[in-house]
């Protein structure tokens, strides 16, 4: 499946519209969910050309880095540190024009410079959190989000 991934011409609404077509396709024949966030991620980095994109998993009381696409990045955030930590910490997602304005970002990369986390849902509880960086300022907007959490929506299959 990711193999073939389909690119759409267009804006970003054409490109997130088929993007999640193909993670739903994905999700329906693969129940392992490490195995669907690596492929969500790689298809994600591959459709947008991201500077980093990837998981961190809720492990104990911090979040730990899962399946991701992009330079190598810290193991392991605390609740409530960082975007991905606050993410966790309010349950909602969190969208960062620019980085250097958000006290208390975890510069992984001197070259990120806007980010989202957006929390992966199972039942009632946040398992894990999807975080994106650019190398641009103001990469993404509610358009990210609302795509974003449809796609992650479909890794415990709350999404439509
Ligand atoms: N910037 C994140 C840390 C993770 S890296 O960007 C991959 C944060 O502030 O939580």
């Amino acid at each position: 499946m990711a193999e073939n991934l389909l690119i759409a011409e267009g804006g970003k609404e054409q490109r997130y519209e088929l993007l999640y077509k193909q993670v739903k396709a994905l999700v329906e024949g693969e129940k392992d969910t490490i195995a669907n966030m690596a492929n969500i991620a790689a298809m994600i980095h591959l459709t947008f050309g991201f500077w980093w994109t990837g998981f961190y998993r809720v492990v104990g009381e911090e979040l730990l880095l899962g399946p991701f696409q992009g330079p190598l990045a810290c193991s392991r955030i605390a609740y409530g540190r960082g975007v991905c930590g606050t993410a966790w910490k309010e349950q909602r997602s969190v969208v960062v024009e620019d980085v250097e304005q958000f006290p208390g970002h975890i510069a992984c990369s001197s070259l990120s410079r806007s980010e989202i986390v957006v929390p992966v849902w199972c039942k009632e509880e946040i398992v894990a959190v999807l975080d994106i960086d650019s190398e641009h300022i103001a990469t993404f907007d509610e358009i990210d989000r609302l795509w974003l959490e449809k796609i992650v929506g479909t890794l415990y299959q709350t999404g439509e």
